[in-house]
This record gives structure tokens, sequence and C-alpha cells, in this order.
């Protein structure tokens, strides 16, 4: 499902992405500890890989930045004079409506005030580049699961989004669907679009990020470049992560 957070639709694209800033951030669920406090800055060019075992906070970091979630103590923050960018959220289970892949493209355009005229031609144009054409006129829930995640994607490329959330958006794909969504993912990284993505596959992260915010326990244990988190991860938990240990 890709989501867009509704707030944040006027905002015009930047040139370079906006950086994310939280502030002593925590989160509580009915007086359970469940993340932070949190402090850290996204303002390198990423992408950026979330990681850490089961449990660790990382979806509920997401929906916090997404703004899904409004943190219990501490602030979320955004560069930039226009407030909140354009941002958009890839899950899990990709989320459609039921009617085929282009119908979900012109609704999603329709709802984000795309003019009519615009919405087929830009429509076909984002099912050309996700290479998902030959699908158009097919039942968006018909598809396989690899090509609905690529729907999404091509939904959320529509949205021109200035921030891209992904909450372990292959863990459900074979090797061929999973190198479709990581051109994908670095497409629109090359576009300019700030990346956050989660992940529990090491191989994919070392693929694709540029610094990694590592969690474990709801606690963020370090947020360094990929190459200092692969070669030389600065926490105890991050090298046994990196070891290949069973990290809890
Ligand atoms: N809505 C909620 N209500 C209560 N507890 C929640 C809620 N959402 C998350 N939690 C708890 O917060 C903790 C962190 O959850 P989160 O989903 O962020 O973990 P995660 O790192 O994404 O794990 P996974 O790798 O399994 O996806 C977990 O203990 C989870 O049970
Ligand atoms: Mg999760």
């Amino acid at each position: 499902m890709t989501s867009l957070n509704a707030s944040c639709l006027s905002s015009s694209a930047l040139l370079a992405p906006p950086a994310l800033y939280f502030h002593d951030v925590s989160y509580n669920h009915e007086n359970k500890h469940l993340l932070g406090p949190c402090s850290f800055t996204l303002d390198g060019i990423g992408p950026t890989l979330v990681m850490g075992p089961n449990g660790a906070g990382k979806s509920l970091l997401l929906r916090l930045a997404h703004g899904l979630l409004s943190p219990t103590q501490g602030q979320i923050s955004w560069s930039g004079s226009d407030g909140c960018p354009r941002q958009a959220m890839v899950f899990q289970q990709p989320v459609l409506l039921r009617r085929s892949a282009i119908a979900n493209l012109i609704h999603a355009q329709a709802v984000n005030g795309v003019r009519r005229s615009e919405r087929m031609r830009r429509a076909m144009e984002a099912l050309e580049r996700f290479g998902l054409t030959a699908c158009a006129k097919v039942p968006a829930r018909v598809l396989s699961g690899g090509q609905q995640q690529r729907l999404t994607l091509a939904r959320a490329w529509l949205l021109s989004p200035q921030v891209l959330f992904l909450d372990e958006p292959t863990s459900a794909l074979d090797p061929a669907a999973i190198k479709a969504v990581e051109a994908a993912v670095l497409e629109f990284h090359r576009q300019g679009t700030r990346i956050v993505m989660t992940t529990h596959d090491i191989h994919q992260a070392r693929r694709l990020a540029g610094d990694v915010l590592f969690f474990s326990g709801g606690n963020l244990c370090e947020h360094t470049s990929a190459d200092t988190f692969f070669n030389q991860p600065v926490s105890s938990k991050a090298q046994a992560f990196v070891a290949g240990e069973l990290v809890e």
C-alpha cells in the first residue's frame, strides 16, 4: 500500500531532498514504552536503511516520521520552510483498490488533484516505467506480489514524493521481483527523493544503503555510513548483527 501524507500535498519539489530531524523522540502506547528516546538527522544523500531485529522499532520509526503516529515526547521536523515535505510510504503488503492497475493509478491522481486530462497519459507513462504496461487492464489484486509492489511504486512515482518510506517492501518477493523493486527504489533516489527503508536482508542493505540506522529493543544503537556499518560497526549489537549472530 502507498499512503500519501495528505497534509503535505501542496509543497513543490525541492532540488535537494529535505533533511529529517528526530529530537529526543519517544513513543509509548498504553503506558508501554516502545521507542526512544532517540535523536538523529538524515541529511546525507542516503538511501537510509533501517535495520534491527523483530520488534526493534523500525516500523514505528517510519510511521512516526511519516506522520501516521505522533511522538509521545520529542519533536520530528524537516528542513525547509514548507514544513512537511511531500511524502509517500510503501508497506510490506501492497494494498490496492479492487480495480484495474491503471484505474488504481488514475484514482490516486484524482485524489491528489491531478487534472483529469493528464491522468491517463501519466498513468501509462508510470506503467511503462515500472514494466507494467501489459498489466494495465488486469485487476490489481490479481497481479503477482512483485507486480503489485511495482504498482504501489508506480503510484508513489505519480505523486513525485520528496521522501519515500518503504517498510520491508521486498520481504515477500522472489529474487527477480526484488531486483525490480530495488531498481525502482534507486530510480527514486537518483531523481532526488529521500529514501528511508527497512529491511531484514543484510545483502539488500549492502546493495542500497548510503547510511544505516540500527535499532534494537526500541533504542537507536548506531547511525553510521554504510561503509562503517558493514566494515567497522561501532555498537556491540551492530557488530553481532553484521557478524551474522542472532541479535535480539
Ligand atoms: N500499535 C501498537 N500497539 C502496541 N504495541 C505496538 C504497536 N505497534 C508496535 N508495537 C510494539 O512496538 C515494538 C516495535 O514494533 P515495530 O513494529 O516497530 O518493530 P519492527 O522493528 O518493525 O519489527 P519487525 O522486524 O518484526 O517488523 C514491538 O514490541 C511491537 O509489539
Ligand atoms: Mg516492522
